[in-house]
C-alpha cells in the first residue's frame, strides 16, 4: 500500500521563511522511498495583509481544510497592528480547526545551556487548552479612547471544552513512563472557573487508577518550573495560563530556538497544525541567525500525529545528536537544517 501526506505550509512572516523551509527540508529527508509527499504553500501573513488587506480568506480556509496536516512558521510584523494578525489568522485557525489540544513538550536536552542551577532533569508536556478562556475574542470596550474607557475580556470556560482537554491529558500521562498529571489553575481566586476545572479533573481521574495527580496554583508552578522542574511529567492547564507557563518552559529547557508544539485536533475532523512556540523575529529576520529546530521538532510532532512514529523518532534522534556536537561554533540557519537532514 503506498501511502501519502499532503501538508498545507503556511510560512508566514520573518524567520517563519527560513525556518519552515529547513522543517521541509528535513521532512523530505526523513520520509520513506514509499511515501508520497504532497505540499502546498499559502501566502499568507503580514506581505498579504499589506498587499490585498486580507488575513484569511473563507475561501482559503475551505481549501487548508483539505490537508492531512499544516506547518506553519510564524505569524506577525511590527508593521501590522497588533492583534489583526493575530486574532485574524492565527487563532481563526485554531478555532476553526478546533484545535483543542496545544501540545508543548519541554526536554532539556544534553549539552543545552539552562539558566537553572545544577542541571535538573526536564522533560515535560504542557497540554493546553486551546479553544477557549480568554481568547475566545468574548469581551468589548464602552466609551473606547475616553479617560472612562471600559473594557472586558471574559474568560470562557464550558464543561464540555474542559473535559476533553483533561482526558486528551490523561490518556498522555497514562502512555508515559511516570504517568504524573499536574493540573495548573488558579482556584482559590478564579473559583467559577477554577473549581469547574478541578472537579472535572477530579472526576476523569477516577478512571485512570494509575495516574498520580496534583494541583498546583499557576503562580506557585512558576516558581517549581525554576526550582523544581523535575517534579513535572504532564501538566493540563488553561488556554492563558498555557501560553505563559510554555514560554517559560522553553527559557529554562535552551530557549524559544528549541520549543516546538503542535495545534491538535484529536478527532480528525480538521488537519491539526504544528509550529514553532517562537515568532517571526524581526530582530534576526533575513540574517540567517535562527536556529530551525524548534521548527524541525514541529515536523516530528507533526509526523507522530500522523502515525510515522519511527520518522519522528529519527527527527528527535538527529536533533539530540546535533545538539550534543554543538561546541559554540556559530552555523546558519541553513547549516543546521542540512546537518539535521543529513543525520535523519
Ligand atoms: P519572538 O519569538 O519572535 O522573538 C523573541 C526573541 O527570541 C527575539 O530576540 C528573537 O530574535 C529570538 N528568537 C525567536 N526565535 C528564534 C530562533 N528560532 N532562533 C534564534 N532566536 C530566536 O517574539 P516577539 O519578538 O515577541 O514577537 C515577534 C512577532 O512574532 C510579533 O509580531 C508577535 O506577535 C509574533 N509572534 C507570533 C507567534 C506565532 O506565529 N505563533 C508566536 C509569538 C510571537
Ligand atoms: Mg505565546
Amino acid at each position: 500500500m503506498s501511502r501519502s501526506l499532503n501538508l498545507a505550509v503556511i510560512p508566514g512572516d520573518g524567520i517563519g521563511q527560513e525556518v519552515v523551509a529547513q522543517g521541509l527540508k528535513v521532512l523530505s529527508s526523513v520520509l520513506p522511498q514509499d511515501v508520497k509527499l504532497e505540499t502546498r504553500e499559502y501566502d499568507l501573513g503580514a506581505q498579504r495583509w499589506h498587499r490585498t488587506g486580507e488575513t484569511l480568506p473563507d475561501a482559503e480556509l475551505t481549501d487548508l481544510k483539505g490537508h492531512d496536516a499544516i506547518l506553519l512558521g510564524a505569524i506577525g510584523d511590527p508593521t501590522v497592528p497588533s492583534g489583526v494578525l493575530e486574532r485574524g489568522l492565527l487563532l481563526k485557525l485554531r478555532f476553526a480547526f478546533d484545535h483543542y489540544v496545544n501540545l508543548r513538550p519541554s526536554k532539556l536536552f544534553p549539552n543545552t545551556a539552562t539558566p537553572l542551577a545544577g542541571r535538573p532533569e526536564i522533560d515535560f508536556v504542557v497540554v493546553r487548552e486551546g479553544t477557549e478562556g480568554p481568547y475566545t475574542g468574548n469581551g468589548g470596550s464602552l466609551r473606547t479612547g475616553t479617560p472612562a474607557e471600559v473594557a472586558t475580556e471574559v474568560s470562557v470556560n464550558t464543561a464540555y471544552g474542559v473535559e476533553r482537554v483533561v482526558r486528551d491529558a490523561f490518556e498522555r500521562a497514562n502512555s508515559r513512563p511516570r504517568k504524573k498529571l499536574t493540573l495548573v489553575h488558579k482556584n482559590n481566586v478564579l473559583v467559577y472557573a477554577g473549581h469547574l476545572w478541578k472537579n472535572i479533573f477530579d472526576a476523569v481521574a477516577a478512571e485512570y487508577p494509575d495516574v498520580t495527580t496534583d494541583y498546583l496554583h499557576v503562580d506557585a508552578a512558576t516558581i517549581f518550573f525554576v526550582t523544581q522542574p523535575e517534579r513535572f511529567d504532564v501538566i493540563v492547564t488553561d488556554n492563558l495560563f498555557g501560553d505563559i507557563l510554555t514560554d517559560l518552559a522553553a527559557a529554562v529547557t535552551g530557549g524559544i530556538g528549541l520549543a516546538a508544539s503542535g495545534n491538535i485536533n484529536p478527532t480528525g475532523t480538521f488537519p491539526s497544525m504544528f509550529e514553532p512556540v517562537h515568532g517571526s523575529a524581526p530582530d534576526i529576520a533575513g540574517t540567517g541567525k535562527a536556529d530551525p529546530t524548534a521548527t524541525i521538532l514541529s515536523v516530528a510532532l507533526l509526523l507522530r500525529h500522523l502515525g510515522f512514529e519511527p520518522e519522528a523518532v529519527r527527527i528527535e534522534e538527529a536533533v539530540t545528536a546535533d545538539l550534543a556536537g554543538r561546541d559554540g561554533t556559530v552555523r546558519t540557519t541553513d547549516e543546521i537544517g542540512d546537518a539535521l537532514a543529513a543525520r535523519v
